[in-house]
């Protein structure tokens, strides 16, 4: 151990030896490498990452709050190399997708928590995730579930946290910093179709009452209002991402019995349609806000080539969850430590009846990150985080 550590000082100490040759200067070694390594950190890469949204993104909110929406029991988690394997409140086996992203730009830590006690001071700096399993753009969506922080409250508490801001870095810089050096991602929508409009039993006479369009189009009349507001919060740099085959998920596959190789229908019409909207939507305040920039990110094609080329991309199946209970495709039942989990997480699209495994966020990631139009437009996250300022 010792004599590792010894080791270890050693190669530090040329290496710092080294790096004060190679900048010709003549104070201490330590000293001038942390400057520099500082100053190329202030230079290029994200500052602070905010994410908003659902369970696809929650990094641990609803541990906080009476739910029945909850991530934090194993074996969630058992994948997840930051906590040593345990549950952290994210709803899948690892990283979840904008945790991937965010330490992709070179972010040193996962945006922590809002609701955690620990997420004060400087730690606010790199980054704020307000997500919540359950939570969708309308207020009421996720009912069921008890508690869940829809995107309206998500957006007062943003508020709190660039109050804070203010007072950390003072008003100017606090400006400067958030339309400069952050990123704010948005993965919001699904709950609103799923656990509100096609909410079974419960929501059969508001479908009658109100026909899919008007549903949809007060959804982006809400939705657009919440990006205004982050807007007007000095936000500019928007990652939205769109609902993905929601009639493609174990849950949906065992709720109505499909075959192995079939989606249902109608949530993936509904999803279609939704996103058709928002990416008009988009398109409009990439024109009307030209001191801003809204990417949208194609969660929806990015998913089902994966779902139909499963095997292309190394996956056994793209309908069974990895870890869950009920029917063909443990899709009834979230997973807990009661369920049977798969052998290995890696060959399963969806780690439990909703959400994806840590090898899908991935594919995701890497495809919003450096992918081509069709994945997201009107440029990628890499280009947005390099040409903008
Ligand atoms: C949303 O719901 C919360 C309670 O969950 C309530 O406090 C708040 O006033 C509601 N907001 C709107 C805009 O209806
Ligand atoms: C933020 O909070 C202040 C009150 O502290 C309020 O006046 C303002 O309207 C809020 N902004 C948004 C966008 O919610």
């Amino acid at each position: 151990m010792r004599e590792r550590y010894m080791g270890v000082m050693r190669v530090l100490i040329q290496v710092l030896f080294l790096l004060t040759v190679i900048n010709g200067k003549t104070t201490s070694a330590s000293a001038s490498v942390s400057i520099s390594s500082s100053n190329s950190q202030e230079e290029e890469g994200l500052k602070g990452h905010f994410i908003f949204g659902d369970s696809h993104v929650d990094s641990g909110n609803n541990n906080y709050l009476v739910s029945t929406s909850k991530a934090n029991l194993p074996p969630n988690g058992i994948d997840f190399k930051a906590s040593g394997g345990w549950p952290t409140g994210r709803f899948t086996n690892g990283r979840t997708f904008t945790d991937i992203i965010g330490e992709e730009l070179g972010q040193p830590n996962y945006a922590p928590p809002f609701l955690a006690p620990s997420t004060i001071g400087e730690k606010i700096l790199n980054g704020v995730n307000y997500a919540s399993g359950a939570g969708g753009i309308l207020n009421h969506t996720g009912s069921l579930f008890v508690n869940r922080l829809g995107m309206d409250i998500q957006i007062d508490y943003f508020n709190t946290t660039r109050k804070q801001l203010d007072e950390l870095l003072g008003k100017a810089r606090a400006k400067e910093y958030m339309t400069k050096k952050t990123m704010l991602s948005i993965v919001i929508g699904s709950n609103d179709i799923l656990n509100n409009y096609l909410l079974p039993g419960i929501s059969t006479a508001q479908m009658i009452l109100q026909p899919p369009d008007q549903f949809l189009q007060q959804l982006i009349s809400h939705f657009r209002a919440q990006l205004m507001r982050l807007y007007s919060l000095d936000a500019r740099k928007f990652v939205v991402t769109n609902i993905g085959p929601l009639g493609c998920i174990p849950y949906q596959r065992t709720l109505n019995q499909m075959s192995e190789s079939e989606c249902v229908s109608l949530p993936n019409d509904l999803a279609m349609q939704y996103n058709a909207l928002l990416k008009n939507l988009l398109e409009e305040l990439n024109y009307d806000l030209p001191q801003a920039k809204f990417l949208y990110a194609n969660l929806y094609d990015v998913l089902m080539e994966l779902i139909k080329n499963h095997q292309q991309y190394g996956f056994d199946t793209a309908s069974v969850a990895c870890c869950g209970i009920g029917g063909k495709y443990a899709g009834f039942i979230p997973c807990g430590p009661t369920s049977p989990m798969c052998w290995d997480h890696s060959k399963y699209i969806f780690w439990d009846p909703y959400h994806p495994t840590e090898a899908t966020n991935l594919i995701i990631s890497q495809n919003f990150l450096d992918g081509q139009l069709h994945h997201i437009s009107p440029s990628n996250i890499r280009q947005l985080i390099n040409n903008f300022s």
